[in-house]
């Protein structure tokens, strides 16, 4: 397949003269009797060369050349000039032209001349797309590299969180060795101290400081007892016997517990029992410590009134179940804390309730999560598979 050249020359006997040189030699050619006409020709052809003439009325060649280079690139042109007209050449070859043939020409190194440049511009186009290819296979790169970026980080963070899970983990189990332990122990010499407490007060009579001084002993020893007896719910115990656990049922009962409460706060409780599960295999008095520590801090939190909203629902897979306060929520800071053992806002909190809810859903290979919004209130999402 020839090339295209096109020749654009105002006097017909030198487009003729050349056209006829270059149709011998094989070329394909087209002429043009100006440079309007050429540009038409060029637009509609896309030659590979345009042998342009510089001395032509209407539209001088130097506007033509700077006409072709910019509307079309990848079309070549070579100058015709007269002789004696070197300096003009070197303007010419600065707007874009490829080369220049000086008129009268020869033959042979016109024909040369325009081989040449067909070379170079073969050259130069497949440069080019060398380049684009290589631009296009960069971008691919780099897009890749954001895709492998973006898969990295997600990977980090998913592990990040895994991490972070074994670890409270780990705390929940260490403290619920330690605590167990240590409550034990301490609940000995605490009865001692309780005998010998009430002993005294017995003997100090009816009135006086003294009597005081042995209540007071008596009130706070209480309050240690207390505490020993949530860290040893803490501590992991054997689970009890397993049996058919209805959640419903233990919501109410636990509900029951603290109907007293709930009255003098003003509370409003709703149930929303959408779908009863089906009986779970577990330790009934675990499923209770569930709603007992979430209801005890719910109602903390609605020390002057407000809505307790209990959800229950379940699919083949799992059970549903929300607590939801109109309390006054958790700060954003915190929300992430909550679980953790030992955290607590409360001056005469033991940071203990949570955890335990968290141990204990876990146990049953199930999940909680913590909705808050400060000032509104607070909603905890648990789900326990059905097995
Ligand atoms: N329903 C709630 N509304 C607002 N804040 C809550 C709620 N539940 C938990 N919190 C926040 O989470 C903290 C941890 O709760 P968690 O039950 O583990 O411990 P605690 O209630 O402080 O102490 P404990 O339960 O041992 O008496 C609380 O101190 C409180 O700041
Ligand atoms: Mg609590």
């Amino acid at each position: 397949m020839s090339e295209k050249v096109l020749v654009v020359d105002d006097e017909k006997i030198i487009l003729d003269l050349t056209s006829m040189i270059l149709r011998s030699r094989g070329y394909h050619v087209l002429t043009a009797q100006g440079a309007q006409e050429g540009l038409q020709i060029i637009a509609r052809e896309n030659p590979a060369v345009v042998l342009l003439d510089y001395m032509m009325p209407v539209m001088d060649g130097m506007t033509a050349l700077r006409r072709i280079r910019q509307e079309f690139p990848d079309t070549y042109v070579i100058m015709f000039t007269g002789k004696g007209s070197e300096e003009i050449a070197v303007e010419l070859m600065k707007a874009g032209a490829s080369d220049y043939v000086l008129k009268p020409f020869n033959n042979q190194d016109l024909v040369d001349r325009i081989d040449n440049v067909l070379r170079l511009r073969r050259i130069e186009l497949h440069n080019r797309e060398l380049e684009e290819e290589r631009i296009r296979l960069l971008q691919e790169i780099e897009r890749w590299n954001r895709e492998l970026e973006r898969r990295v980080e997600e990977k980090t963070q998913a592990l990040e969180k895994a991490h972070a899970e074994i670890v409270q983990a780990e705390k929940l189990a260490t403290l619920g060795h330690l605590a167990g332990g240590m409550a034990h122990e301490i609940r000995n010499p605490l009865n001692s101290i309780s005998l010998f407490a009430q002993i005294l007060k017995s003997g100090v009579g009816e009135e006086g400081e003294r009597l005081i001084y042995a209540e007071k002993i008596l009130k706070e020893v209480d309050r240690i007892d207390d505490i020993l007896i949530q860290l040893l719910a803490t501590s992991k115990r054997p689970r009890f016997e397993l049996q058919q656990v209805s959640i419903d049922r233990v919501i109410d009962r636990v509900l029951g517990s603290f109907e007293g409460q709930v009255k003098a706060q003003n509370v409003t409780v709703r149930r929303h029992f959408e779908r009863i599960p089906p009986p779970i295999m577990a330790d009934a008095l675990e499923i209770e410590q569930i709603f007992s520590n979430l209801f005890v801090n719910s109602l903390y939190a609605m020390a002057d009134g407000g809505e307790l909203n209990i959800f229950l629902a379940h699919d083949e897979k799992e059970v549903r179940i929300a607590v939801s306060d109109t309390g006054g929520g958790i700060s954003r800071e915190n929300l992430g804390k909550v679980f953790e053992p030992f955290f607590t806002t409360k001056a005469k909190g033991t940071g203990f309730g949570l955890s335990v809810v968290l141990r204990i859903v876990r146990t049953y290979k199930g999940s909680i999560r913590v909705e808050s919004e400060p000032g509104e209130g607070t909603t905890f999402h648990i789900r326990l598979p059905l097995d």
